[in-house]
């Protein structure tokens, strides 16, 4: 482990799963608690990082001295991220982020019908926050991203790798309860551009933090 290995730089970070809203009760969210993106969070601090970081809801304590931003939604997640990505070093996308959200509001709580035996909802796609943020960056900033697979692990991740014009990308298989969404372990594969795609142990997550901040204090370097 590099000792301060990221000192004096700033890293964005983002946590937990993003929720969109049906009516003014419902939502549409995901399984994630925010373990994952936390535990980043607590090692990049460690490492010596100034930290933000942008977290959806979670049962968490964010980590002390990180720069916590609460958002909900996808739209809310993005725009915190487009805010602070210009004055960071690195983005690290360990959120679950909604990929569709209903095409209409409702803005008073929906009814249920006599004649109703259902209720269909129309969604739409939601903006994918690391792709735009890909076509922004300039020299010298690092992006990573976090891809959650339930089949065809490697093949899909390279593919996101590729899409989203990552720097890194840590895969984790989430079909299986001990790891993945909201266990406090996990088991990942980093991959990045040009290199062997490296699969660890299953962990903890904080053990998967600090073998991830360490491979970002080595791209700096680089
Ligand atoms: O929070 P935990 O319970 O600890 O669980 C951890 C985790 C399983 C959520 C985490 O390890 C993880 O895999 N996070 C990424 C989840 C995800 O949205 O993966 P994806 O394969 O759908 O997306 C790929 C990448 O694009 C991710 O970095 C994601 O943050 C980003 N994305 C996705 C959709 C979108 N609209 N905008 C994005 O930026």
């Amino acid at each position: 482990v590099v000792q301060q290995g990221l000192k004096n730089k700033k890293v964005l970070i983002t946590a937990g799963g993003t929720r969109e809203l049906i009516d003014p009760v419902r939502f549409i969210g995901n399984k994630s608690s925010g373990k994952m993106g936390y535990a980043i969070a607590q090692s990049a601090i460690n490492a010596g990082a100034q930290v933000t970081l942008v977290t959806g809801k979670t049962n968490l304590q964010p980590p002390l001295g990180a720069k916590v931003i609460h958002v909900i939604s996808t739209k809310e997640m993005a725009d915190a991220v487009a805010e602070n990505f210009e004055q960071s070093d690195a983005l690290i996308m360990a959120a679950a982020v909604a990929d569709f959200m209903p095409e209409n509001y409702v803005d008073q709580k929906i009814k249920k019908q006599a004649e109703d035996d259902g209720l269909t909802l129309k969604l739409k796609k939601t903006v994918d926050i690391i792709k735009t943020i890909g076509g922004q960056k300039h020299a010298g900033q690092i992006v990573v991203g976090f891809a959650a697979e339930t089949q065809n692990l490697l093949n899909n991740a390279n593919k996101k790798l590729n899409d989203k014009r990552m720097d890194m990308l840590v895969a984790n298989n989430v079909s299986n309860d001990k790891i993945g969404f909201n266990s406090d372990d996990n088991q990942v594969t980093f991959l990045l551009p040009g290199q062997e795609p490296e699969q660890t142990p299953i962990m903890t997550k904080h053990a998967i933090a600090n073998m991830l901040v360490d491979k970002i204090s080595h791209l700096f370097n680089e």
